[in-house]
């Protein structure tokens, strides 16, 4: 190689979180991260949750420490990772093998890598960032390196760092096959619509809790893979047949079944960890109460206008149609705490308080004592590639410049 390049090459991405409704719930191969069953998510809008990364390397920095990543201002024993590792080393093969067949270009893949990461999720807000942050990990570095790979190909990346990760390198309405192949090679996320096929889409989260999951989901699904009598049937028969026929819905814009598979597949999701030996809770009372107000919207106002779905935790996510917006915003809203953050200029509705009000009382009640925030969303694109970066031109970390 010719002298010393003192060159700090710089790439930037920001990434989106991603709510599945078919869920992925067990591993059928711990360390590549290989599914029992496909999954199906909707892409959220990044104006609202979005990792920001940039992926740094230079020959300047210092080769002992090796790569370093720093999360919202802290660095990260970036060892102890090996889901990270095992990102990082895939993509260093492929800017290597670039590198190889090209010698004019500057050797990246020796350099130490310098990432830095922030989130914007509310602070509090307790929703999972890592499907944003390995996504946007793998993204950022795949720019740096200027691989010429397909998000397809680099979700199969992504999904070493987290399994829910590789769906957040799409926008719009993204499948995880689960493949079968045992060295995970056809284990990746494809898009099943963009964002604009049905850019209707919203959803509305109830934060119940910013607490850290009792559970981690690794060793959640594990523990249900090994103990659940109810989760073969899940992984064989019921998801794949849920696939197919949430994949017919989106493509047909067709919200009422949509709705009912999500919700269905939700309450599945949840019986088997409640199935698992020693059982395990992600889902609470007030989970619950959002769980019966959404089935009695649906029934008062005669037709499906919203759907709920539970990740491993209590927060609510409801999906509904941009057109039912005041309805769905508006009865909640009403229901919820006045002092409840994050409505914007959401009013109340009383449309459907009367039938609520002879039916749901408790459930009211219960909500409103265990919501103090909402995030009003809806479905958004995939990672983006942008200008400001986290590192500076001459290598320092940048913390809080604005995200
Ligand atoms: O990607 P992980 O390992 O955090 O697991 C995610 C599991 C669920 O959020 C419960 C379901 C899903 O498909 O995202």
């Amino acid at each position: 190689m010719a002298g010393h390049d003192s060159t700090i090459y710089r790439s930037s991405t920001t990434a989106p979180v991603n709510i599945a409704v078919i869920k992925y719930w067990g591993k059928r191969d711990e360390t590549l991260n290989l599914p029992t069953n496909s999954s199906l998510s909707v892409t959220l809008s990044q104006a609202d949750l979005r990792a920001h990364t940039t992926a740094s390397c230079s020959d300047s920095y210092p080769h002992a420490q090796g790569d370093t990543l720093t999360l919202n201002g802290t660095p990260q024993d970036i060892r102890a990772s090996k889901r990270t590792l095992a990102c990082l080393s895939d993509l260093r093969i492929l800017r290597r093998a670039l590198e190889d067949a090209n010698p004019s270009l500057p050797r990246l893949s020796a350099f130490p890598l310098r990432i830095v990461s922030e989130n914007n999720f509310p602070t509090a807000a307790g929703l999972a960032s890592s499907a944003a942050g390995f996504a946007a990990l793998v993204r950022a570095v795949a720019d740096l390196y200027e691989l010429p790979q397909s998000p397809s190909e680099l979700s199969r990346i992504a999904r070493q760092g987290s399994g829910s990760a590789c769906r957040s390198l799409m926008g719009g309405y993204v499948a995880w096959r689960a493949g079968s192949k045992g060295d995970g090679s056809d284990s990746i996320a494809e898009q099943v619509a963009p964002a604009g096929h049905w850019p209707e889409m919203r959803a509305l989260i109830l934060v119940v809790s910013a607490a850290k999951k009792d559970v981690p989901s690794t060793k959640g699904m594990q523990s249900t893979f090994t103990t659940s009598t109810l989760f073969p049937t899940r992984a064989k028969s019921i998801v794949p047949e849920r696939m197919a026929a949430m994949e017919t819905a989106i493509r047909n814009w067709d919200f009422k079944s949509f709705a009912e598979i999500t919700m269905r597949d939700s309450n599945n999701f949840h019986a088997t960890c409640l199935d698992t030996w020693p059982p395990i809770f992600y889902i609470n009372d007030v989970s619950r109460a959002a769980i019966n107000l959404v089935h009695e919207v649906n029934r008062i106002a005669g037709k499906a206008i919203c759907a709920y779905t539970f990740d491993a935790g209590p927060n609510a996510v409801i999906y509904y149609l941009e057109k039912d917006s005041m309805q769905v915003l508006g009865t909640f809203r009403q229901i919820l705490k006045p002092e409840t953050e994050g409505w914007g200029g959401v009013e109340p509705v009383r449309d459907l308080m009367d039938g609520l009000m002879a039916t749901s009382t408790g459930s009211m009640e219960k909500l409103a004592a265990g919501v103090n925030r909402v995030i009003l969303t809806g479905v958004g694109e995939g990672p983006e590639k942008v200008k400001n970066h986290l590192v500076s031109e001459t290598g320092e970390i940048l913390i809080g410049s604005g995200n």
